[in-house]
This record gives C-alpha cells, sequence and structure tokens, in this order.
C-alpha cells in the first residue's frame, strides 16, 4: 500500500492499537483511532500529530452497533476512504467457568467477536471502494488451545479465526486480503495484570506493543497478490 494508507484501528488508543498507530503514522499513513475512552483516543491522536502524522479519533463501544455504525461512517468521512482496517480491540476477563457472571461472557463475545463483525460490516464498502486494501484482526494463542479461566476469551479468539479465515475467502475477489495475526504475551496492561508484574514474572519472555505493530506494517505493506492469511508472533 502507498504512503497515503489509510487505516481504522479499533483498540487504537493504548498498548498494541496505539504502537500500531504511531507505526503507521511515521509511514505517512492516517490513522483512525476507535476506542471507548475518549481522554486515551485524545492522548494518542496527540502523540501522532507531535510525531508528524494524522489521526481522527471515534468513540464507540464495538459491541454496540449502531454507535459502530456511525463511528465507521465518520472516520471513513474525515479519511476519505479505507485501504486498512485493523481489529484490535479486546479484553481480558480471567474466571472459571462455573462461576463466570454472564455479562462478562457476554462482553468478551461483544467485543472481541460480534464487535469485529459489525466494525468490518461497516467498513467493507469503503475497503471495496480502494480496490486493494488490507484487514488485519488481533488474534491470540488461544485461538489455538484451550487456556484454563480464559473460556470466553479462547471463545471469541478461535471465534474471530473462523470469522477472519471465511472473511478472507469472501473477499479476496474484492482485492482484500485478510490476516489473522496471533502474538503471544505483549508487554502491555492487559488482562487484568500490568506491565510490572509481567515483567516480575522470571524466565518469561514478552513481545513488546512494537514488535506486533512492525508485523501490522509488513502485512499492510504486502502487495497485493500476497495473501497471509494467519501470523503468529511469538516472543522467545
Ligand atoms: N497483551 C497481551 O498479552 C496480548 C496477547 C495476545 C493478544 N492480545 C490481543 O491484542 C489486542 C490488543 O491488546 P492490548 O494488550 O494492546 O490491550 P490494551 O492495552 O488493554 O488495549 C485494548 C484496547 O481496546 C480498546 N477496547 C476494549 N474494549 C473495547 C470496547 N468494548 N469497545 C471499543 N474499544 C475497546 C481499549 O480502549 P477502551 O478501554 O478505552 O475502550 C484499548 O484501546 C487484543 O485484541 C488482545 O486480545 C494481547
Amino acid at each position: 500500500m502507498s504512503a497515503k494508507t489509510r487505516v481504522l484501528i479499533t483498540g487504537g488508543s493504548r498498548g498494541v492499537g496505539r504502537a500500531t498507530a504511531l507505526r503507521l503514522a511515521r509511514e505517512g499513513a492516517a490513522v483512525a483511532l476507535l476506542a471507548r475512552s475518549r481522554d486515551d483516543l485524545n492522548a494518542t491522536a496527540r502523540a501522532v500529530t507531535e510525531a508528524g502524522g494524522t489521526a481522527i479519533t471515534v468513540v464507540a463501544n464495538i459491541g454496540d452497533a449502531a454507535a459502530v455504525r456511525s463511528a465507521v461512517d465518520a472516520a471513513i468521512d474525515a479519511l476519505g476512504g479505507l485501504d486498512g482496517l485493523i481489529l484490535n480491540a479486546g479484553i481480558g476477563v480471567h474466571g472459571p467457568v462455573e462461576t463466570y457472571p454472564l455479562e462478562d461472557w457476554q462482553e468478551s463475545i461483544a467485543t472481541m467477536l460480534t464487535g469485529p463483525f459489525l466494525v468490518t460490516q461497516a467498513a467493507l464498502p469503503a475497503l471495496k471502494a480502494a480496490g486493494e486494501a488490507r484487514i488485519v484482526a488481533i488474534g491470540s494463542g488461544a485461538a489455538y488451545a484451550g487456556y484454563a479461566n480464559l473460556s470466553s476469551y479462547c471463545a471469541a479468539k478461535w471465534g474471530l479465526r473462523g470469522f477472519l479465515l471465511a472473511l478472507g475467502e469472501e473477499v479476496k475477489a474484492d482485492g482484500i486480503r485478510c490476516c489473522y495475526l496471533s502474538p503471544g504475551s505483549i508487554l502491555t496492561d492487559f488482562g487484568g495484570r500490568t506491565v510490572a508484574e509481567k515483567r516480575g514474572q522470571p524466565g518469561k519472555a514478552f513481545l513488546q506493543p512494537d514488535d506486533v505493530a512492525d508485523a501490522i506494517a509488513y502485512l499492510l505493506a504486502q502487495p497485493a497478490h500476497v495473501w497471509t492469511q494467519e501470523m503468529n508472533l511469538w516472543p522467545v
């Protein structure tokens, strides 16, 4: 994709989404950042602007169909189209199945499975109009295994993987290449564990958010005749 790439990043305010916004903006992309916290979005948009890039923000809960529709429409209007979509927003709520609250289950599925469907549905006309576009969904090792006390996370990420692989077949003729990118553990405040707590774990390796951002930038830059369907990124 060219330096004029226009990219919508869900969960673009913190962690991997923030690192990706800064990375893509350095390459000349204009980014639209979607999340719930306006303050976090504004802080990241400021950082992008200070680095010489262009960022716009849209506030929405990704599980809210009406809010997503108007946020994605506003992002496409502001960017003047869309060449890339990064489905990155996520949460990690631990707990055993036996006592897991239904609302936590529903929030996990809404954030990491229904939300990506809603954003994709709203973005597809613009991505198709671009003639050549990329969708990258941030998965997890939890889409290839079962982790105790993370059943809702595993279910959502396995589901997201199925959704992305099916979508990839559906839109390949429209010039859209879909990739399910699964990172191992990343040094972000995520899933109830802070960066400081993660750093304190002896013998455990982590990715930096920038490592994932670099992989996303690589996927967006691939030529149209190359389709990376899945990518696993592991810290060692
Ligand atoms: N951290 C890890 O170890 C790890 C490992 C493998 C995969 N991943 C995946 O990587 C992705 C990014 O994780 P991260 O570590 O960067 O997490 P993070 O720092 O907690 O960032 C999560 C982002 O998602 C947004 N978000 C959460 N719920 C949302 C909702 N309902 N609607 C809209 N936005 C929402 C958050 O903003 P608001 O809260 O303001 O909405 C924030 O911008 C996730 O999909 C995660 O599953 C993470």
